[in-house]
Parts: C-alpha cells; sequence; structure tokens
C-alpha cells in the first residue's frame, strides 16, 4: 500500500515537471511575440462631452502618434526620470480631430479614483505627454515619495510635462500628472459647477478655490464634483466644522505630522507662499460650508 501511494506520488510529480516545462517553453515562446505594453491593462476610453469617441489599447495609440524619449523632473520621486512617450496633442488631434482646442478643460479618470480636470490652455502653452514605458526598460512604476512610498504602477497612460527649465510646471508639482490613465473625456462647459464659491465671494476665497482646484479636486469633492480617490470635504458636514483650525492647517501642510502612515501628500514643497496658499485654501473651505448640495443631486463619478 505505502509503495503504491509512492509510486502514484511520483508519477503526478513527472507528470506536474512536464507540465512544468511545457508552461515554461510556452511562455518563453510566446512573450516575445505579445506585446509588452498590452499587460492586462483594459483600453483607454476617449470621451467628447457626453459622446464615446474610442477605445484604443496602448499599441493601437502607438500606431497613431510617433514616439520619443523624455526627459522630466519625477515630482512624485523628486528626481529625473525618462521615459517612452507619445506628444498628447498628436494623440488628441488623432482621436477627437483639431476640435479638442475648443474644449475647456481635459478630465482624465484614473483606476485609482484619481480625476484631475486640466485646463485645454494648459496642453496649448506647455507639452504634455502621454508615457507607456521607462525609458531605461526597468517596471513602469514609480514609488511615490508624495504617498507615503508606495510603490505604484503607471500604466496603461501616464500624464508628463516637459518640466525640465519651466518654474510654473515645476510649481503646478504632481496634480495634473495622473497616472493609470483609463480615460480621457473632453469638457466643452465650466467644470464642477457644485464646488464654484458663492457669487460675490473675497477675493482670497476666489484664490483659494483656484488653489483647491489645482492641488486638491483631483482628489477630494466638494458637493460631490470632483475626484473619487479621497473623502469629500463639504458635505454633509464640512471639514471647516470638525477639525480645529489649528489642526486643519497643519494637516493641509503636513498631514504626516498628524496620521501616521496617511497616503495624503502635504501641499507641495515647491510652492512658493505655501502658507499663504494653505491660508487662502481654508478661508475657501469656509465659504462652501455655507453653501452645502447632497452629492447625490448632481452627475456621480463614472466607475467601471
Ligand atoms: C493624492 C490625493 C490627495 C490630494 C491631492 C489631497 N488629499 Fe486630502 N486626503 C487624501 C486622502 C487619501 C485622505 C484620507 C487620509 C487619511 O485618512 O489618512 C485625505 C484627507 C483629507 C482631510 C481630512 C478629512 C477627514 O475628515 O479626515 C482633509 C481636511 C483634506 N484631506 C484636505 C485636503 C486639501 C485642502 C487638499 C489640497 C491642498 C488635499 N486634501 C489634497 C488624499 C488627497
Amino acid at each position: 500500500m505505502q509503495q503504491r501511494i509512492s509510486v502514484l506520488r511520483q508519477r503526478r510529480t513527472r507528470a506536474f515537471q512536464s507540465f512544468l516545462l511545457l508552461l515554461t517553453s510556452f511562455f518563453a515562446l510566446a512573450l516575445p511575440l505579445t506585446s509588452v505594453f498590452a499587460e492586462n491593462f483594459p483600453k483607454v476610453k476617449f470621451k467628447s462631452g457626453d459622446n464615446a469617441v474610442k477605445e484604443l489599447s496602448v499599441d493601437e495609440l502607438r500606431r497613431l502618434a510617433p514616439e520619443v524619449s523624455l526627459k522630466v523632473f519625477e515630482v512624485h520621486e523628486r528626481q529625473n526620470g525618462g521615459y517612452r512617450v507619445l506628444p498628447a496633442r498628436t494623440v488628441f488631434d488623432k482621436v477627437f480631430g483639431k476640435n479638442w482646442e475648443q474644449a475647456q478643460e481635459v478630465v482624465f479618470t484614473s483606476i485609482d479614483g484619481y480625476q484631475p480636470s486640466v485646463p485645454v490652455k494648459k496642453f496649448l502653452a506647455h507639452h504634455a505627454y502621454f508615457a507607456f514605458a521607462n525609458a531605461d526598460a526597468t517596471p513602469f512604476t514609480l514609488t511615490n515619495r508624495l504617498q507615503n512610498n508606495e510603490v505604484v504602477t503607471l500604466g496603461p497612460l501616464y500624464l508628463v510635462w516637459d518640466n525640465i527649465g519651466s518654474q510654473a510646471l515645476l510649481e503646478a508639482g504632481a496634480s495634473d500628472m495622473p497616472y493609470q490613465i483609463r480615460a480621457v473625456e473632453l469638457q466643452f462647459k465650466a467644470p464642477f459647477p457644485n464646488m464654484i464659491p458663492p457669487p460675490r465671494a473675497e477675493p482670497e476665497v476666489q484664490r483659494g478655490f483656484s488653489h483647491f482646484r489645482q492641488h486638491c479636486a483631483a482628489c477630494h469633492t466638494i458637493n460631490g464634483d470632483g475626484g473619487g480617490k479621497a473623502p469629500e470635504l463639504n458635505y454633509p458636514a464640512s471639514v471647516v466644522e470638525y477639525i480645529e483650525p489649528e489642526y486643519l492647517k497643519r494637516w493641509i501642510m503636513a498631514p504626516q505630522s498628524i496620521r501616521y502612515n496617511t497616503t495624503m501628500p502635504g501641499l507641495g514643497n515647491e510652492i512658493s507662499r505655501r502658507e499663504k496658499v494653505t491660508e487662502e485654501i481654508i478661508a475657501y473651505l469656509k465659504a462652501m460650508s455655507t453653501i452645502k448640495r447632497a452629492p447625490e443631486s448632481v452627475k456621480p463619478v463614472e466607475r467601471q
């Protein structure tokens, strides 16, 4: 009995070994033939207003625009990095037609819920690129020093800017650099109606709104408008109502000094007048606490 079992085991082991051999040779043969960029990413959706325009894989996009190699200051890692990229304007021309230049904003949606809305003007004034691989063939990931050193996958697409030597782009920080892009949508109307401060708000509040859009809105919502990566800040209770003013300011500038392991990045060190910017953001949040709207009454963030 004992012997029979061990013979059976041997047979099974042999069968398993040949199965492994088959498997490895299959992968050795098949891998070089399949694309390195396809991985398991879904196709990227392109929308114009409410209309779906196209769904394209990285390989399909690479056939539309010429590939170049770009060196950028990698804001998430605080050092230079090199990527294989496609020029964003050429991609937009090919996918949407020249009409994209008439839109107001380009809204990007990432797999993790990050959702920045970038003014079309910024794409016309600066050079943006879709990165799809590292220039040196290392894995297409980065260590996000702004988010507790999380190692994040960048594919299918990562939006980068030719920022070396541009003070304006360096000051903008990481907010307009979404990775894991799964949707690109043109907006012809002013975005985020529920995030706009009350009419006749103080200039300080207006400035705070513009800082909030630049540095916070890609992750957070106000009255349901904005990105879906982090908590709503205004409805039903505003953060200015339940967080002590002193702590709110400290939280925005250095969240790690309050909560160990938080993944919220502090307001970028590269921003000049950080303290003033923080105060203006708080003035905006206070103004918004007087106009609360239930997020259900607005269009929810599209999820897959
Ligand atoms: C990259 C995404 C990201 C950005 C950008 C970001 N946050 Fe956050 N924020 C988070 C996450 C995630 C949390 C939850 C953190 C936690 O619980 O540790 C959070 C929490 C908060 C909280 C605490 C809410 C609560 O009830 O606990 C406040 C207030 C806040 N953020 C304000 C801001 C402001 C103001 C900005 C812009 C200056 C900003 N955040 C930018 C991701 C972000």
